[in-house]
């Protein structure tokens, strides 16, 4: 038997999780589809019994999403499953929960939509003021750091040690930074979320998402959830985000690369009234930012004097393509009112930048923010 040597997370990443070295194998094992296995006798002890049970392209994924972020990873269809399926079996009626009042709109609609129906308080804090809330008699803590879409950075350390010492659970959502910028459960978070449909598969071509905890008795309670709600991912998908986290270093370098050089110029030009870039020194986040994160990240939230120099932007810089989401290898951006939901000004844009050549994207923002 060869010696593994240690290896850096971005490395780990790229390594297909397999040990299979036999002549003729291939380094990542094709998707398994089967709802049904071989299953004579007793099935105690048969790891593969039933698909919605369990299925090695998920295993093969979850081991290495679990190793990434020093603990165990339970994958599923989407990074809203994964937020219910921490936000459902981890609270029961007369607990209360506190969500952030500024985060991805779906996750405070879900709990008091749902979670609020069952006997369950939710309370809304600001992210930029969480680290100074009362938590006495919280159950549960749930944060995005950084924020989407005003990229408030969340010490995690730090509010992990004040949620603790009020007994209350940790959540993470790390949609935003990927667990290759930052693991929340070495910061001390007790579960991290994560919608992997943005740049963690990174190819906008798959909706997806994992959960990650550090206990045997927490990673028992989620995988109880899924295989009695349902909610588990197609072999497909589980496939393409493994394959696809063999570049997420190399995506993440060019694209915090391309956002710093975006947010420089916009941080310097007449027609913007305000930058937010997690990666630029005169952020509120700059700080806690570069102690917690390896990379700044993509997105960008900046605002133009009004909506509708936001819109002829967005309509002119050729290099973007309009749409909803962030992370993938394309440059995107939106208006984020046009959903109503998300508490920033008309004028507001959600920018993520891409792996285009940083000269080329540059270019294609200048010319546009010129042109209004
Ligand atoms: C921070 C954050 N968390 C969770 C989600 C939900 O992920 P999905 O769309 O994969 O369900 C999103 C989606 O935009 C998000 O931005």
């Amino acid at each position: 038997m060869t010696s593994t040597p240690p290896v850096s997370a971005a490395t780990l990443a790229l390594h297909p999780g397999s040990d299979d070295r036999r002549p003729g194998s291939p380094f990542l094992a094709g998707p398994v589809f089967a709802s049904a296995y071989h299953l004579p006798g007793d099935p105690a002890g048969v790891k593969y019994q039933y698909g919605r049970f369990d299925n090695p392209t998920w295993s093969a994924l979850e081991d290495i999403i679990g190793k990434l972020e020093s603990g165990h990873a339970l994958t599923f269809p989407s990074g809203m499953a994964a937020t219910a399926a921490v936000l459902t079996p981890f609270v029961s009626p007369g607990d209360t929960i506190v969500l952030p009042e500024d985060g991805y709109f779906a996750t405070r609609a879900y709990a008091q939509t749902f979670v609020a129906r069952f006997g369950v308080t939710v309370r809304l804090v600001p992210t930029s003021q969480m680290q100074d809330a009362d938590f006495a008699g919280v159950r549960l803590v749930f944060v995005e750091t950084p924020s989407n879409p005003r990229l408030d950075v969340v010490d995690i350390e730090a509010l992990a040690a004040k949620v603790h010492a009020a007994g209350a659970l940790l959540v993470v959502d790390n949609t935003t930074a990927t667990v290759l910028s930052q693991a929340p459960l070495r910061h001390g978070a007790d579960i991290t979320v994560a919608s992997d449909t943005k740049a963690f598969n990174g190819h906008s071509d798959v909706v997806f998402g994992h959960v990650a905890v550090r206990s045997d008795e927490h990673l028992a309670l989620v995988r109880q959830w899924r295989t009695l709600s349902g909610s588990i991912p197609g072999p497909m998908e589980a496939w393409l985000v493994h394959r696809g986290l063999a570049t997420l270093d190399l995506r993440l370098a060019r694209q915090s690369d391309n956002a710093l050089a975006v947010a420089r110029l916009l941080a310097g030009h007449r027609s913007v009234s305000m930058v937010r870039y997690p990666g630029l020194p005169e952020d509120p986040s700059f700080e806690i930012a570069q102690r917690q994160m390896r990379y700044s990240g993509a997105v960008i939230g900046f605002e133009l004097v009004d909506g509708d120099a936001a819109q002829r932007f967005l309509a002119t810089c050729g290099m973007l393509f309009e749409a909803t989401s962030f992370g993938g290898v394309h440059s995107t951006a939106e208006r984020r009112t046009r959903w109503g939901s998300d508490g920033v000004s008309d004028a507001f844009i959600r920018f993520s930048a891409g792996c285009e050549a940083t000269d080329d994207l540059v270019g294609a923002v200048g010319r546009a923010l010129d042109g209004l």
